[in-house]
């Protein structure tokens, strides 16, 4: 419970191995309900069909014999909407709450509420002494999705929006860390509908944030987490540095990409990040490509194309609208170099990118008759 009126229903997951089936959670991942109770009760959102009986049983408690008049359906997503049927066999009675277009997305998920009641952008609930009004959040990051403004309470729910990987008390000092890879790996896309959700939000007296993972935020860190999204949202920078990403096959594009990290710190870059594509997380890789104002590739050439480790974290960073941004390339080939002419035009079809010169090109492993150019390359980046 976090005021007198909001109960806390949710569910951790510690043991989940993937979120989304692509999303490493070493710390698991929470999924957030909440139980409004004024005269009449509302649920805000279900949980993931993991963890059904759990949720049920923590709403059962919470409800002490009262039944619910509303479960709003913030978004679609399984995560949430998985143990809807579930809810509806308990509690059939209630009136299921949601835009027009999660209506259509229940139907395709076999989802049938006996009671309705679309809701749009400016229409209110009020259950007696706590109001729902609705704000229509479309693409963040699906297009059904809306968020619930609570005035009694100075209240935004804000479906996953400000969510975060974890389990609800993952990270208690460390907010940013998991809410970043969760933003730009989820959200990363979206940063127009993000922008323009923050705007309306701004208008709002909100002291509490209640995201659909990870933990209400309120004071100092609600302050941080709306700066940060800001941020993030622009595709602006967060942190000066660079990241280098290097994908390589037998540890040379590795060892050139180490002797450039190190070039870096001794030229005095006030962060260097590295990454190894082929076995670290690729979901932390995108977070810090847009965190940092700048990133260089170091990559194999493979199959006359690039080592598919970078394929896919180029290709991912395509498709998350990796924008406004300096790249420096550095490729290997041991007989026919081509990954900085593919990589480059990777880099050509996103928005915003400047290449810098001199691209670097080893063959099979780094020679001293290499370093020179690794040096320009180095002050390059640091320009
Ligand atoms: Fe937490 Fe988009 O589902």
């Amino acid at each position: 419970m976090y005021s007198d009126k909001i109960k806390y229903v949710g569910c951790d997951d510690a043991d989940l191995d993937l979120f989304e089936s692509q999303y490493d959670v070493p710390k698991g991942m929470c999924y957030n309900s909440y139980l409004l109770c004024g005269e009449k009760i509302a649920v805000m959102d279900a949980v993931d069909p993991r963890k059904t009986q759990e949720w049920l049983t923590h709403l059962s408690l919470s409800l002490n014999g009262r039944k619910p008049d509303y479960l709003m359906v913030h978004h679609m997503e399984p995560d949430h909407s998985g143990s809807i049927n579930a809810f509806l066999q308990a509690y059939p009675e209630t009136t299921v709450l949601a835009s027009k277009q999660a209506f259509q997305l229940m139907t395709q998920f076999g989802i049938e509420p006996k009671n309705t009641q679309i809701v749009k952008e400016g229409d209110e609930v009020a259950l007696g002494g706590l109001t729902l009004q609705f704000i229509a959040a479309p693409m963040i990051h699906w297009p059904e999705v809306m968020m619930t403004y609570v005035p009694e309470e100075k209240t935004l729910f804000s479906a996953d929006a400000f969510g975060k990987f974890g389990v609800y008390d993952a990270d208690p000092d460390d907010w940013a860390c998991e809410a970043r890879r969760y933003y730009f790996n989820i959200c990363g896309k979206y940063g127009q509908a993000v922008t323009r959700v923050l705007d309306k939000a701004a208008k709002l007296d909100i002291q509490t944030i209640a995201p659909l993972h990870g933990p209400v935020l309120d004071g100092e860190k609600l302050t941080e987490a709306v700066r940060l999204y800001t941020i993030w949202s622009h595709y602006d920078v967060e942190t000066e540095g660079v990241l280098v990403a290097y994908a390589s096959i037998h540890g040379n594009t590795r060892h050139a990409a180490e002797t450039l990290a190190e070039m870096l710190r001794k030229r005095g870059c006030p962060k260097v990040a590295i990454t190894d594509l082929t076995r670290d997380d690729m979901g932390e890789a995108i977070e810090d490509a847009f965190r940092m104002r700048k990133m260089v590739l170091c990559c194999a050439t493979y199959d006359m194309d690039i080592f598919p480790p970078m394929h896919m974290f180029l290709h991912e960073l395509g498709l998350k609208l990796y924008q406004n941004r300096t790249v420096g390339i550095l490729e290997n080939g041991s007989w026919a170099p081509q990954a900085a002419r593919i990589m480059k035009g990777m880099l050509e079809t996103m928005k915003d990118i400047t290449i810098v010169e001199p691209v670097v090109t080893i063959k099979s492993s780094l020679h001293d008759t290499d370093m020179p150019a690794l040096e320009a390359l180095a002050g390059a980046m640091m320009k």
